[in-house]
Formats: C-alpha cells, structure tokens, sequence
C-alpha cells in the first residue's frame, strides 16, 4: 500500500494567541473536513488548548514541540504526555536539532521522551539529521544512523505505527538552503534501507519519512515527488496559512 503523504507545520517559539488563532482556522479551513494528506500543526504549548478549539470539525491534526519523559512530579517547566493529549495532541515532536544542538538534548534523553509518547499512545515525530560539519567530514549517514537506532531501539511491533522520522539537515534549517530532491532521496533511501535490516521490510515500507529544512510552496513539489520522501515537517513557511496550505496541495491534497 503507498505510503499516505504528511505535512506537519512546525511553529518553533512564534506567534501571538490571536495569530496562532488565525493561523489554526485558516489552515483548518483550507484543509476542510477530510484530506488525501494527512496534516498536523505545532504550536508553542501555552496555545495548544485554544488551536485545537479552531481545529475543531477539520481534519488538522494537533502536535506539540517536545515533552518530557516523566508522567508528573517536581520538573519545574516541564509538560507531560498526559497534559499533551488532554490538550487535544496527537503528535509530538521529539529530538528537534534546535533541542539537540542548542538546548544540549542528548540521544539518551530523545529514547526517554520518544518512549514516554508512544507508550502514552501519542504519535511521534522523530527529528533526526546531520550539521554541516559533520556532512562536509562525510559523517552524515553516521550521523542519522545512530540517532535513528538509538531513538527508536527496543519499538514493539504495535508501536511502529506512531512513528514518523523526520530527516531535517541542520544545515537546510532556517537557512533557505534546501537539500536538493536528490539529496533529500538519497538520505530517505539510507535510513529506509537501515530499518529494513534492522526491523524487516514491512516496518520500513510503512514508516513515513518526512523531509524538513526550508521547505517552501516552490520547493515541496521536487521533493515529494521522491519515492522515499512521505511529506514534510515545515518550519518559516508554516506561520503563513497561504503557504503551507501551497506546501500541503504541493503533497497531493
Ligand atoms: P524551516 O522550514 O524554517 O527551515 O524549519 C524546518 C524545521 O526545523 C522544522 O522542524
């Protein structure tokens, strides 16, 4: 069966309550009631509840950015699957590079929270991906290797289908700097290809892998057209309902 396309915006820490309103409906409203593409929106936590009250009635999915590990207790400023999905999310985002790289996540913390969620029953969004250095010292497929084997070891056979990996260079993020659609298949195709020897063909041809790093209406086209390409995790271009609506019919909605 082909694998069904999924765009996913990725607000980062932007937004006001009335534009995270605004933005909500109106991609709520241009996605209507039923999709070919599966869509999701991350807004910053304290936003959450009053999204997914706008996302009501359409086929928009609710994610949160991150989430901690523990179900409760003394983690002062953290949040837990718990209050997520109470909140109304069905996705989270774990292991984004800006929480890898600036906030000092570790591979060890990103398996904790990625657990945590699919135990919880929620649906993750794995970051995983390369800096430029590492790639200009040819250590990419390395790289997002061990992340993805470190992030996802000891899955159980009813858990995979709450995985998303989302393949995001460091260097294409935030940069406008887009990999190509070559570049994009080929790193697909390499951790496609690793989940097969490591979990079976079946897991690996159903796991959507999603494609993130500057991601724009003028881009999206080239790169979904990729066989191992399932959709994108949208960052700037997600906080214009215009574009990232372009972003969603460029998947096939
Ligand atoms: P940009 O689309 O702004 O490059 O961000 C990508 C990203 O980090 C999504 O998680």
């Amino acid at each position: 069966m082909p694998r069904k396309k999924f765009v996913a915006g990725n607000w980062k820490m932007n937004t006001t309550l009335a534009e995270a309103k605004a933005l909500g409906s109106a991609i709520a409203q241009g996605v209507g009631s039923s999709s070919k593409v599966d869509v999701a929106v991350c807004p910053p936590f304290p936003w959450l509840v009053s999204v997914s009250e706008v996302l009501k009635g359409s086929s928009v999915a609710l994610g949160a950015q991150d989430v901690h590990n523990e179900a409760k207790g003394a983690f002062t400023g953290e949040v837990s699957t718990g209050m997520l999905k109470e909140a109304g999310c069905k996705y989270v985002i774990v292991g984004h590079s800006e929480r890898r790289h600036i906030l000092g996540e570790s591979d060890l913390t990103v398996h904790l929270k990625l657990h945590a969620a699919v135990e919880a029953g929620m649906h993750v969004i794995l970051c995983v991906g390369e800096t430029l250095v590492e790639r200009e010292r040819n250590l990419a497929e390395r790289v997002f290797q061990r992340q993805v084997y470190s992030a996802l070891a000891g899955i159980t056979d009813e858990q995979w289908p709450l995985i998303v990996i989302a393949y995001e260079p460091v260097w294409a993020i935030g940069t406008g700097r887009t990999a190509t659609p070559e570049q994009a298949q080929l790193a697909h195709l390499f951790i496609r290809s690793k989940l097969q020897s490591m979990h079976g063909e079946k897991i690996a041809n159903a796991l959507p892998i999603l494609y993130g790093g500057s991601v724009t209406p003028e881009t999206a086209g080239g790169l979904f057209s990729q066989p191992d390409v399932d959709g994108g995790l949208v960052g700037g271009a997600s906080l214009k309902a215009d574009q990232f609506l372009a972003i969603v019919k460029a998947a096939g909605a």
